[in-house]
């Protein structure tokens, strides 16, 4: 396994770096193909763990995959065994999301539960119960959901208990070939969401409530292929500039959506940093600041984002004085933290609520990445620690990250990566 050998950079960040198309919207979007017979396309795809792992399983139902340049192709013609096996969707929960276009489609599927995660339980009881509301009849046998309906989905009401970004991509993929009108309440607005509704109105789909919590879709018979873009990645971006501000440096991030990281960007802003905002670029510059302790809690969009918590908590522990973040939509997601402790780090966690008490200076040590975020924090805390970090474990990091090294080289740090046969 690959591993990161971080040396503490001489000097602060400094420089520009292209933000990718959105993991997560890519693979809300792939899935989409599945509602129609012929080729899709998706333009700036990353080129990611994540996007091969959502190729397999697309595969393995018969789709014939090619890319290029950022752009897929996906050609579901020979789409014709509706099941998606545990050996994938273990690897990656968004494999679950071929669940409600294989059953709206061909009214019959098999997908893998996905089982559990680092960060505790992540149910998927609204998948099913959003579906049920559809008019599909769910039966869990042998670690499979096993999906099926008379004739097509029913249009239904289904109303979100709680924000999920998941349940909304499933039920609104099934909806859009539903018999009917659905209407979802509560739904999700992550700009992933309001990605995968553009993407499906431009194969037919009719979709009102783009953006609101609440989605209404009038069902149509058929769809057809779909064309589209992928927005640039809203984490990806709000990871290079935790970056500028642990190493009191400046990163401009370009190709991008500033209206997608305000909430983000107001803690910069608030611990100190210059925020300059452009019409598809950032920059935060910390260079010569004193900067501040905050308190932040993770919410749903457009709340500060729990995928950058692990980031920003690394950036905290280099600021003088008591922070605070509250993670609300995972409750366990703290598993860097003994890796950031093992650093020099002094964090504790109580409940939901980690106390990071700054200013502790890190020394370079072996530490273990837990999980996608996980990996990118324990990177920023190298590059400030004193000596090397060497950091296992970067499969995860390889999932959401494209280019790390070669964009972090561009400002200025040597992230190696250190091959098992080199080692
Ligand atoms: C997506 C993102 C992930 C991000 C998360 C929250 C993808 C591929 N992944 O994950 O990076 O961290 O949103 O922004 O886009 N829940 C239930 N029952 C369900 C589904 C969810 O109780 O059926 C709960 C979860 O446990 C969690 C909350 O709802 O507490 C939000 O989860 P959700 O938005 O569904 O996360 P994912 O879609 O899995």
């Amino acid at each position: 396994m690959d591993k990161f050998l971080v040396p503490a950079v001489p000097k602060p960040l400094d420089g520009e770096v292209e933000i990718a198309g959105a993991k997560n919207a890519v693979l809300a979007i792939m899935p989409a193909a599945l509602l129609a017979d012929g080729i899709s396309e998706i333009s700036n795809v990353p080129h990611l763990k994540d996007m091969k792992t959502m190729s397999d399983v697309l595969r393995i139902i018969g789709c014939r995959i090619d890319g290029e340049n950022h752009k897929l192709r996906i050609d579901t013609r020979g789409a014709n065994h509706l099941e998606a096996p545990y050996e994938l969707v273990k690897t990656m929960r968004a494999s679950f999301y071929v669940l409600g276009p294989l059953v709206a489609r061909f009214g019959r599927c098999r997908v893998s539960l996905p089982g559990g995660c680092a960060w505790g339980p992540r149910p998927i009881d609204l998948h099913l119960k959003g579906l049920e509301a559809l008019g599909a009849k769910i039966n869990i046998t042998h670690g499979y959901v096993e999906a099926t309906c008379e004739g097509r989905l029913k249009g239904g009401t289904f109303h979100f208990p709680i924000s999920s970004v998941g349940a909304t991509v499933n039920l609104l993929l099934a909806a859009t070939l539903a018999e009917g009108e659905s209407i979802l309440q509560n739904a999700a607005i992550e700009p992933e969401i309001d990605n995968l509704v553009d993407y499906l109105i431009s194969m037919g789909a009719k979709i009102q409530g783009r953006g609101t919590r609440t989605l209404i879709i009038q069902g149509v018979e058929s769809l057809t292929p779909g064309k589209g873009e992928t927005i640039a990645d809203r984490i990806e971006a709000g990871t290079f500039l935790c970056g500028a501000v642990i190493t009191r440096g400046r990163v401009k991030v370009t190709h991008m959506v500033p209206e997608h990281i305000m909430s983000v960007l107001n803690v910069f802003k608030e611990i100190g940093c210059d925020v300059t905002i452009g019409d598809s670029w950032v920059e935060v510059d910390a260079r010569n600041k004193s900067l501040k302790p905050i308190s932040v809690t993770t919410l749903p969009y457009p709340g500060f984002p729990t995928d950058l918590q692990a980031p920003l908590m690394a950036t905290l522990a280099s600021i003088e004085g008591n922070s605070l973040i509250q993670d609300t939509i995972y409750h366990d997601r703290f598993t860097h933290i003994a890796e950031l402790k093992r650093l020099g780090a002094d964090i504790q966690l109580n409940g939901n609520t980690a106390t990071i008490i700054g200013g502790k200076s890190l020394e370079g040590a072996d530490v273990m990445a837990s999980d996608l975020r996980a990996s990118a924090a324990l990177v920023l805390s190298g590059l400030i620690a004193e000596g090397e970090t060497t950091i296992s474990r970067i499969y995860h990091l390889d999932r959401g990250y494209e280019d790390f090294e070669a964009k972090m080289a561009k400002l200025g740090a040597t992230v190696s990566r250190i091959r098992p046969e080199l080692a």
